[in-house]
């Protein structure tokens, strides 16, 4: 007998094995009128709503001919981070640039020294909290980042609370050292001197906690690509899988060199060159798009999704929730902003959020897709039809949420 199954599926999404690149992540197979059953932590059938009817099982959920997606994945959010940076309006109003905030102690700086003084169980309760909001909003998958610490010691604060919170099971996390994310004051004008700092951290990040990533903020006034080649080439020798925040605002080459590199995701490609994106498209690399930090930071100019589809690479989306560039941890609401504003079509966002962001974290065997004998890992969608979700924007249309089998 099956635990549960949910019938009356108006349409089931059932997106395809990935990474999909290019014109594959126009396909979004569906079956409608479906049903599917859950015993413990897994799918263990699809079918017809017809054919639940003979299947016996302990509870019936009737999905009223609404959407069931796979559970969402968010690849990449600041999850953990002390304080908050309301302030900072005022400034972007009064036309200061975001870095400009930065090299002035402020922006990601600020947020350093809030979580520097947090205590960890402050962050965690924290952290909690949003998580439990982005599991409420329809995400049972995301990536967390450190980067907040610049020091051994909040780095480590960060990555112990990603893993506590992985370990609690509400969600699947999949940490990653940003020990490189900005350069402390005390280090200016010795900016490889930190670096080296943040590459003999490395082998300490591997013993005491889980992350499989690491990444570096390539940017003017941040990291240079070399320094950043330096960092990737290190974590690679050190056992992780690197990304990188590619070519947000100045287009220094990230794309590129994340390609070189062989990373698992380049994230952000706002200012991507014509040939990064070709070598992309040759490349096993994801391109993670963050269209709410480019609708935050107030800019015209978005990431181009179509450009990078059209050549052949693989897309994913996230919301890149952190307490500057983009303070949403509602990823329903980049799906939006990547259909207004990268003109991505519905099949092209939902395999963006699903299969293809599960691979921009290497998660892809637990998570992004519904198969039989895969996690139960899945959202019921109060829609009419899946193109309904980035037309009607901003509020929040998950009505049930499944991760391992369990209704949350
Ligand atoms: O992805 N660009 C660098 N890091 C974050 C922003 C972090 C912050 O402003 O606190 C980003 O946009
Ligand atoms: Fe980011």
């Amino acid at each position: 007998m099956d635990d549960q199954i949910i019938e009356n599926i108006g349409c089931l999404l059932l997106p395809n094995a990935g990474p999909l690149k290019g014109e594959a992540m126009k396909e979004l197979p569906v079956r409608h009128q479906a049903a599917l059953a859950v015993k413990g932590e897994q799918v263990v059938w699809t079918g017809s709503t017809e054919e639940a009817q003979t299947r016996k099982a302990h509870q019936r959920f009737n999905a009223e001919g609404k959407v069931v997606s796979p559970g969402l994945v968010d690849p990449h959010t600041h999850l953990v981070f002390g304080g908050s940076r309301e302030e900072e309006l005022a400034l972007k109003q009064a036309g200061t640039a975001y870095l400009d905030i930065l090299k002035r102690g402020g922006g990601i700086l600020s947020t350093v020294r809030a979580t520097r003084q947090a205590d960890e169980q402050f962050l965690f309760e924290k952290a909690r909290s949003f998580a439990g909001r982005m599991a409420a909003y329809g995400v049972t998958t995301l990536e967390a980042k450190s980067g907040y610490g610049l020091d051994e010691e909040t780095e480590l604060k960060q990555l112990s609370v990603i893993d506590r919170l992985n370990n609690e099971g509400l969600l699947d996390i999949a940490a990653t050292f940003l020990g490189p994310h900005a350069i402390p004051p005390e280090f200016k004008g010795r900016e490889d001197v930190f670096l080296d700092q943040m590459i003999d951290l490395l082998p300490v990040m591997k013993g005491k906690t889980s992350a499989a990533f690491t990444d570096i903020f390539c940017e003017t006034g941040v990291f240079t690509t070399e320094q950043a080649a330096r960092f990737m080439e290190a974590s690679q020798r050190h056992g992780f899988q690197v990304k990188i925040h590619a070519d947000e605002i100045d287009p220094l080459g990230g794309t590129e060199l994340a390609v070189q590199y062989g990373a698992v995701s380049a994230d952000h490609l706002v200012a991507a060159s014509a040939e990064g994106i070709q070598q992309l498209a040759a490349s096993d690399t994801m391109a993670v798009l963050l269209p709410g930090t480019t609708f935050y930071l107030g800019k015209d100019t978005y990431a181009d999704a179509r450009r990078m589809i059209q050549a052949g690479a693989a897309v994913a989306l996230a919301t890149d929730f952190n307490p500057g560039s983009c303070v949403t941890h509602n990823l329903q609401m980049i799906m939006a902003l990547a259909a207004l504003k990268m003109k991505m079509t519905p099949e092209e966002i939902w395999n963006a959020v699903t299969v293809n962001a599960s691979h921009a974290i290497g998660m892809e065997k637990t998570a992004g897709r519904i198969t039989v004998g895969g996690q139960a890992d899945l959202v019921l969608w109060d829609i009419p039809n899946y193109k309904y979700l980035p037309y009607h924007y901003g509020v929040n249309h998950a009505r049930a949420v499944w991760k391992r089998g369990r209704l949350i």
